[in-house]
């Protein structure tokens, strides 16, 4: 197994490794390179069938069923990230961490590349370790402390932000309600890195302050955590598979190929609780 990093701060491709048949050290190993460069990239996996993206996912641990991406009766367990040829907008299309706003949100996601667009589509991924080392101490010292409000209701409502797109009729649950508290900072469960924790999809607000009166400061950090330099690219090819650790990183799914069709296969890992 070989390590290559997609980015100095960012990322790494793991070479070296069948996915469908990895467990004890390899899967250890693959954990400990994703809780560190925060997604893995492994490519010409052409044996992850649906099945073995099941397996490989319980090998890790739990999987949490999504709330809104579309199911498959056949495999219940895997959400259809899909952008059919005539639609215009994406899913995951901006910024974002995914489930932020659950009590335990999830620890992170295995996403397959099932049907690509001829060019375009790639993901883009940012660290929240690297974006907290390079705040400023005066930035850091204002967040230490402080506990933010996180929701999912705006985005997946009858009249929230899908609602509104022609994303709208593919989405479930738009009477779900989701609310969760979390430090603006917290330490990653397995290495203890301090991360940054608040995102511009699912954060409304500090606790104890209105939106308006935090929207000034959550910008300054979303700046801070979207810079060139802590992002990464996954560039994806038939057989692609990316692993990324939600509490570590933020991703935003490009969306440039309009008139082609995209469909991904995403598995959602559980997570543990977070702490400051
Ligand atoms: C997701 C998501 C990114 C992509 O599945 O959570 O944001 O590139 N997808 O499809
Ligand atoms: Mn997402």
């Amino acid at each position: 197994m070989e390590l290559v990093p997609l980015a100095p701060k960012c990322g790494v491709e793991i070479k070296g490794v069948r996915l469908a048949q990895a467990e004890g050290e390899t899967l250890d190993a693959i954990r400990s390179a994703i809780y560190t460069h925060g997604v893995a990239l492994v490519r010409g996996q052409d044996d992850f069938t649906p099945d073995a993206h099941i397996a490989f996912a319980k090998r890790w641990g739990g999987i949490d069923i999504n709330n809104y991406f579309p199911l498959t009766d056949e495999h219940p367990e895997i959400a259809v990230v899909r952008k059919k040829a005539d639609q215009e907008t994406n899913i995951g299309g901006a910024w974002h961490t995914d489930h932020s706003y659950d009590q335990v949100p999830a620890m992170g996601s295995i996403l397959v590349a099932r049907l690509l667009p001829p060019s375009g589509g790639d993901t883009m991924f940012a660290h929240m370790g690297e974006a907290y080392d390079a705040l400023p101490q005066g930035l850091k010292d204002e967040i230490d402390g402080l506990q933010a409000f996180h929701t999912a209701d705006h985005v997946y409502k009858e009249d929230g932000i899908y609602a509104q797109t022609d994303m709208a009729g593919d989405l479930r649950g738009q009477g779900l309600k989701t609310g969760a508290v979390h430090p603006v900072v917290i330490r990653h469960p397995v290495t203890g890195r301090k991360l940054l924790y608040v995102n511009s999809a699912f954060t409304i607000h500090f606790v104890g302050k209105t939106r308006a009166e935090s929207l000034p400061l959550l910008h300054r950090l979303y700046d801070a955590a979207t810079a060139a330099d802590n992002t990464c690219r996954v560039a994806w090819e038939p057989g692609s598979v990316a692993i990324w650790d939600n509490r570590t990183t933020w991703h935003n799914a490009l969306n440039d190929y309009q008139g082609y069709a995209r469909e991904m296969h995403r598995i959602t890992l559980s997570g543990e609780p977070l702490a400051a």
